[in-house]
C-alpha cells in the first residue's frame, strides 16, 4: 500500500474508533434520537418538576442493564454501573485492542485523548489544559498530596470524616517528613455553613499551608460548603484541595466556581463512566509546582499531561468515558442532580415515618443529594446491612466509623421508585415495632 493510502486508512480508523463525540458515537446511533424526542416532550418542564416524571426516567432506566439486576444495588456511591452503550463501547474498543494491542491502543485509541479532555473540560467548566485523565480519585488526590512541596512542621488541616485513602496519604507524609496533619471532626448532619467554615478557620495556625476538604462526605452524604471554605482559606494565603469523588457527574457545578486550587474525582461513580477511570484538575498557574506521582521527563513542566505518564493501562476504559459523557449530557446535569435527590428524599421521607428508624443525613437540598444514612434501633449497621441482603436481596454499605453508625444508601438514575418502595418495606419489616424481632434475636 502506498503511504498516502495508509495515512488515509489510519485517520479513517481513528475517526470511527475514537468517535465518542462524532456522529459515529454509539450514543448517536442508539440513544440520541429517542432521548431528544423525549426531552422535546418536556422541554418546558423545570429540572425540579422533571424529577418526578416517571415517563422520562423509565426511558433512562432502560439504558442501564443494572436496572434489572436481581440484587437491588443501593450502593452507587461506592461504584456506579455504566449504561449499556458505555459497556458496548468498551467492549468494541477492547476487542479491537486485542487484535494488535500496541498499534490500536497507542496509535488509534490514543487519538481520542485530546477530544476527551476537551469534553471533560466542557462538563467541568474549565480549561482543558487544567485536566489530566487517570484511573480514580485516589490516584488524582494522592498526586496532589504527595506532589506538593511542604517542609517539616508545615500543617495540613483535614477532617476525620474525609476518605481513608487521603487521610492515610497525609499520615504517610507526617511519618516520613514531619509535616503536621491536623484533623477536625464533625457531628453530621450539620445544616449551617458558617459553623463548618468556622471549624476549619479555628484550626488554622501560622504554620498551616493547606486545607483538605471532601465535597460530599462519603459516609453520610453531607454536602460541604466548599466555596466558602476556599474563600476563607485564600483570605489567609492557604491552598485548598477538594475531594470531589461523590460530586462530579452528580451535582451541577463547575470546578472553577468552587474556587479551589486542586480537585480530584473518580469518573466511575455518578458519571457512570467505565470502572477504573478518574480525573485530576489543577488550577493553571499551580501545575508547574506539583511533582508528578509517577515519572515524567519534565516534572516541573506546566503541562498537565505530565500527570498522564501512567504506563500501559486500559485505553478502552478511558475512551469509554466519552460515551458516559454523551449519556450524562443527554440527560442534562441539573435534571440528573434533581432526580437523584428526589429518589433519596423519596425513600428517606417514608423511612422517617417508621418507628425505630433514624435518618443520619440532612434532607435539605443544600446539604445532600444522592446519599443518606439510615439505622434501625436494635440492629448494628452490619446486622442491618446483612439482613437487607440476605432477606431482601438489597445491597447497601454498613458504616461503623468514629461517630457514624448507619447503613449508607445511594440510588442512581436507573433506580426505580418501586425499588425504593421495596427497600422501605424491608426497613419497616426490620424495624423494632414490627414484633421487636431485632431485640429478641440479640437475646436482649
Ligand atoms: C470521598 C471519597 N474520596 C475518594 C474515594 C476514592 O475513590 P476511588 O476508589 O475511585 O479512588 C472515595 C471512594 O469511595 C470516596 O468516597
Amino acid at each position: 500500500m502506498k503511504p498516502v493510502t495508509n495515512r488515509r486508512e489510519f485517520f479513517r480508523k481513528a475517526a470511527v474508533l475514537t468517535g465518542a463525540f462524532s456522529v459515529n458515537s454509539l450514543y448517536q446511533q442508539v440513544f440520541a434520537a429517542d432521548l431528544a424526542a423525549k426531552s422535546q416532550l418536556y422541554k418546558d418542564v423545570s429540572p425540579e418538576r422533571m424529577a418526578e416524571n416517571e415517563d422520562f426516567w423509565a426511558f433512562i432506566q432502560q439504558g442501564y442493564p443494572a436496572s434489572s439486576s436481581p440484587v437491588l444495588n443501593l450502593n452507587n456511591g461506592g461504584v456506579s454501573p455504566s449504561p449499556q452503550l458505555v459497556l458496548d463501547a468498551v467492549e468494541r474498543y477492547n476487542q479491537m485492542s486485542n487484535q494488535a494491542p500496541s498499534y490500536y491502543m497507542w496509535r488509534i485509541l490514543d487519538q481520542g485523548r485530546e477530544p476527551l479532555r476537551e469534553k471533560l473540560a466542557l462538563l467541568a467548566g474549565c480549561d482543558p489544559e487544567e485536566l489530566a485523565i487517570n484511573r480514580n480519585a485516589t490516584e488524582a488526590l494522592n498526586t496532589i498530596i504527595y506532589g506538593l512541596d511542604l517542609e517539616k512542621g508545615d500543617e495540613v488541616i483535614g477532617c476525620k470524616q474525609d476518605y481513608p485513602n487521603m487521610m492515610q496519604a497525609w499520615s504517610q507524609r507526617e511519618q516520613r517528613e514531619g509535616i503536621v496533619y491536623k484533623q477536625i471532626s464533625f457531628d453530621f448532619p450539620v445544616e449551617d455553613d458558617e459553623s463548618i467554615v468556622d471549624a476549619y478557620r479555628k484550626a488554622i495556625s501560622p504554620r498551616t499551608k493547606i486545607i483538605h476538604v471532601t465535597h460530599v462526605i462519603n459516609w453520610v452524604g453531607q454536602i460541604m460548603p466548599v466555596k466558602k471554605i476556599c474563600q476563607m482559606a485564600h483570605d489567609r494565603g492557604l491552598e485548598v484541595i477538594v475531594d470531589g469523588a461523590h460530586s462530579f457527574g452528580l451535582l451541577d457545578f463547575t470546578i472553577p466556581d468552587l474556587e479551589a486550587d486542586y480537585f480530584g474525582t473518580s469518573l466511575h461513580k455518578y458519571l457512570s463512566a467505565p470502572i477504573g477511570t478518574g480525573m485530576l484538575w489543577i488550577k493553571k498557574d499551580k501545575i508547574s509546582k506539583v511533582w508528578p506521582l509517577l515519572c515524567n521527563g519534565d516534572p516541573r513542566s506546566a503541562d498537565i499531561r505530565k500527570f498522564e505518564t501512567l504506563g500501559t493501562r486500559s485505553f478502552p476504559l478511558e475512551q469509554g468515558i466519552g460515551e458516559a459523557l454523551n449519556f450524562h449530557n443527554g440527560i442534562g446535569a441539573k435534571r440528573k442532580e434533581e432526580r437523584v435527590r428526589y429518589l433519596k428524599n423519596y425513600w428517606a421521607e417514608k423511612a422517617l415515618t417508621i418507628p425505630g428508624v433514624k435518618i443520619h443525613t440532612s434532607l435539605k437540598a443544600a446539604y445532600s443529594c444522592a446519599i443518606a444514612g439510615v439505622s434501625v434501633r436494635g440492629l448494628t449497621p452490619q446486622e442491618l446491612g446483612q439482613q437487607l441482603l440476605s432477606k431482601y436481596k438489597i445491597h447497601t454499605t454498613s458504616i461503623s466509623y468514629g461517630n457514624i453508625n448507619c447503613v449508607r444508601v445511594s440510588p442512581h438514575v436507573y433506580t426505580r421508585t418501586a425499588d425504593l418502595d421495596r427497600f422501605v418495606l424491608a426497613l419497616s419489616r426490620l424495624a423494632p415495632d414490627n414484633g421487636n424481632q431485632n431485640i429478641e434475636s440479640k437475646g436482649a
